[in-house]
């Protein structure tokens, strides 16, 4: 959507995968400041997003939506003002629907009034899920809210959040800043490496200002080893996904953090070029050894190892299945182990990779200028 924001993936912080309903103005402002303490924010963690749930059973006497008393009494407003100034913005949720998944009320055909009031609110960002749809095509369903926050004149970041039913990699690009491409994500391996495979089939239609939706980060959140964690955030990178933390913050393993920390991996994700990586080559035991890859700016490429297999293997990424001449020599270096592992590497390269981990090199070929 062209609005002016998502030039790279956005970046934060969302409720739903660790608390789900279990929220309140005190876990969202306590998570605000974690963010700030841990350093997260700095490295471009900004939008703090409350999830379903934080909305009464049912809107005022005048039809708006208010927060539950009992969770957020202070309001949305005075959480939005609690967040802006700490430098970081507010997300928040709605439903394209009737209701949102937990039943509250949603915003179908409340669009204008509920922008409007989320605008008011100072609101940054909003999460729009697809519970309660009336059977109403996605299609007709999403772009109204577009067309409303836009004429709030307050710049609101717009995540459609259509689970991939309706194939939205094909008509959201126009319609908001990001899309889901499949269902819900869980804290498992399987749920993951699933997901990510879904995701890819859409890469092409991934670019500035509008991004393809794998789902939220499990890391930190207990279901996986250190190893899939750390796949699970390189293959979110690469693949240009939304990098929205969804563990507590506020009890981080040091682990959990270096993982989410990791500045050069973010940078792929943020690259300005904004071209989504994708699988390049598959090989070994059910097809278990892979590589992804994509370009980055300056041409540089990022090259991921995805050892998807039960045990260590050594994996080869070669350079025509990268798009570079066999002649040309590159540096290649790992962004995890934060160092360049060869200077001069021609025709492939290859590392050890760990089960089910992944590891990450940027590519820096050297131009080389053909004399006609
Ligand atoms: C379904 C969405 O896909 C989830 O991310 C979450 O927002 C829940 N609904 C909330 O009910």
């Amino acid at each position: 959507l062209n609005n002016g924001l998502g030039r790279t993936p956005q970046m934060g912080w969302n409720s739903w995968n660790f608390f789900a309903c279990n929220i309140s103005e005190t876990v969202i402002k306590d998570t605000a400041d974690s963010l700030i303490s841990t350093g997260l924010a700095a490295l471009g963690y900004v939008y703090v997003n409350i999830d379903d749930c934080w909305s009464a059973p049912s809107r005022d006497m005048k039809g708006n939506l208010v927060a539950d008393p009992r969770t957020f009494p202070s309001g949305i407003k005075a959480l939005a003002d609690y967040i802006h100034e700490k430098g970081l913005k507010l997300g928040i949720y709605s439903d394209a629907g009737a209701f949102t998944c937990q039943v509250r009320p949603g915003s179908l055909f409340h669009e204008q009034n509920d922008a409007e009031l989320f605008a008011s609110w100072g609101v940054d960002y909003i999460k729009y899920d697809n519970c309660f749809n009336l059977g109403i095509k996605p299609e007709e369903r999403y772009p109204p809210m577009r067309d409303a926050l836009n004429a709030t004149g307050r710049a609101i970041f717009y995540s459609l959040c259509e689970w991939g039913v309706d194939e939205p990699a094909l008509w959201a690009g126009k319609v908001g800043n990001s899309w889901r491409t499949t269902d819900d994500i869980n804290d498992s391996w399987v749920s993951m490496t699933t997901i990510a495979d879904l995701n890819d089939k859409w890469a092409s239609y991934a670019g500035p200002g509008g991004w393809n939706d794998p789902d939220m980060l499990e890391v930190g959140n207990g279901g996986m080893t250190h190893q899939e964690y750390r796949a699970h955030f390189s293959i979110w990178a690469l693949m240009k996904a939304p990098l929205l933390i969804g563990c507590d913050v506020r009890n981080m393993t040091t682990e959990t953090l270096e993982i989410l920390s990791n500045e050069e991996v973010i940078a792929v994700n943020q690259d300005p070029l904004g071209i989504q990586g994708r699988k390049v080559s598959v090989s070994g035991e059910n097809g278990c050894e892979q590589v992804w890859a994509g370009p980055l700016s300056g041409g540089r490429l990022a090259v991921a190892l995805w050892n998807r297999c039960s045990s260590v293997v050594s994996i080869t990424a070669r350079w025509e299945t990268l798009g570079l001449h066999t002649s040309t020599s590159s540096s290649v270096r790992d962004l995890w182990k934060h160092e360049v592992i060869e200077e001069n590497a021609v025709e492939s390269f290859e590392a050890r990779v760990d089960a089910h981990d992944c590891r990450v090199f940027v590519l820096a070929p050297e131009v080389s200028y053909s004399v006609a």
